[in-house]
């Protein structure tokens, strides 16, 4: 596998305090050697021929010099919330709620409608076709979510094409509770023991996560505390959807099981706020929600400044969040949720390392995975400054140059 020398870096983010100033470790003039996938040496660019030599990787004339022309270079982004397995699209509810009417969690049934519908030829077009869109962004690593299925059969099937696309792969039969069961008495309880049954012994193979969407209109705490808890016993790790309509005892559920992350969180008391920063969970906002729900926006001030770590990541759904641009949703985080772009970037790449429980993502350090994004700008302030402008120039994913 060939070394690889980026240098002229005119900044460089590397989310480790000990390489770089500030809690982002920031390096100015800096040079990154890569070699076998993964960061070798990080350090100033005139010292970088010496550290090639010192590491045994020479000689010069045979690395791959790359230089990044003096702009900004940062960590691929990890966006540890996506639900990029399904059929069709729902631009007409997006049009309806932007004359006014309101997000409900009953929508997610017509896209369960569409995605049953659709061959496995189609939904893994389609998910690659995101793959590629979110890599194009800058996205390095990605969860991704079932949920669309809410069958035995459809679900296997949405958690087994997720895990050719990614290793964090996401069981959420408890999405909602299918047309089937809603619309007879104690439906929901039965559809609850599928889940954390035959669904779950036919999930657990593809899947790293058990996800609940604890909410009214969707799962009970009661309820949401068997499904984790099954999933538990199976050998996955919790992660949670909560407090995203209105408020509720999804956040405590989360902490007390030990989930790496509750995800939403637009509606946080200051009970949930002390029992987040008292914890090891992450609490992950979500801007593109708020943005195409025209919800609230929750304050990432509020939980910094309470101590909360705090990931961003994108959800990218046909119906809370059709994007799938890390870049923007740190521009709303930015201008919305009163995060500084330092604490956006961080949020988007060691926060949602954090969340998934990854130590090779999301820094850039000696060991990591040479996951990096070349902006073409100078700075990082510009992924806010400038939304919605194509600002990645290049990206590498374990060491290979894969966009530009
Ligand atoms: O994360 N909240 C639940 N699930 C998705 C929305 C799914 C949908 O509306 O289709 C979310 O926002
Ligand atoms: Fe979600």
């Amino acid at each position: 596998m060939t070394t690889t020398l980026l240098t002229d870096i005119g900044l460089l983010v590397t989310n480790d305090p000990t390489l770089g100033t500030g809690p982002t470790g920031e390096l100015t003039d800096a040079a990154v050697i890569i070699d076998g996938g993964r960061v070798a040496w990080i350090g100033a660019a005139v010292d970088a021929a010496t550290a090639i030599a010192e590491l045994g990787l020479g000689p010069l004339s045979d690395i791959d010099k790359q230089s990044a022309g003096g702009a900004c270079v940062i960590p691929g982004f990890v966006d540890s919330h996506s639900h990029v397995v399904f059929g069709g699209d729902r631009a007409a509810e997006f049009e309806a709620r932007m004359a006014g009417r309101t997000y409900e969690a009953g929508g997610i049934r017509s896209t369960v409608a569409a995605t049953r519908a659709a061959s496995d030829e189609e939904l893994r077009a389609r998910l690659y076709g995101f793959v590629d869109e979110m890599l194009a962004q800058g996205t390095t690593t990605l969860e991704i979510k079932s949920g669309y299925g809410l069958s035995v059969e459809s679900e296997e099937r949405l958690v087994r094409l997720a895990s050719e696309v990614t290793d964090e792969v996401t069981f959420l039969g408890a999405h909602v509770v299918p047309a089937e069961f809603a619309s007879r008495e104690g439906g929901a309880d039965e559809y609850v023991e599928l889940v954390t049954g035959p669904m779950l012994e036919a999930c657990a193979p593809h899947a790293k996560w058990i996800d609940v969407f604890c909410e009214t209109g969707a799962f009970s705490v009661e309820q949401s505390r068997r499904v984790l808890e099954a999933g538990i016993t199976a050998g996955l790790k919790p992660r949670v959807h909560a407090s995203q309509l209105g408020p509720g005892d999804g956040v405590r559920l989360a902490i007390e099981l030990g989930a790496a992350s509750v995800d939403h969180c637009t509606y946080l008391s200051d009970e949930d706020v002390a029992a987040l920063a008292a914890s090891s969970t992450v609490a992950t906002l979500l801007p593109g929600v708020e943005f195409s729900t025209r919800q609230p926006y929750p304050s990432g001030r509020r939980l910094l400044d309470a101590g909360v770590t705090v990931a961003i990541a994108c959800d990218t759904n046909p119906g809370s969040s059709f994007t799938s641009s890390m870049p923007f949703c740190i521009a709303v985080a930015v201008r919305d949720m009163g995060m500084t772009p330092a604490e956006a970037l961080w949020a988007a790449t060691a926060g949602g390392a954090v969340a998934l429980e990854r130590a090779d993502v999301g820094r850039l350090m000696p060991g990591t995975r040479a996951d990096l994004v070349q902006l073409k700008t100078p700075g990082y302030v510009h992924l806010a400054y400038r939304p919605g402008v194509p600002l990645v120039q290049r990206v590498w994913k374990d060491g290979t140059l894969v966009v530009g």
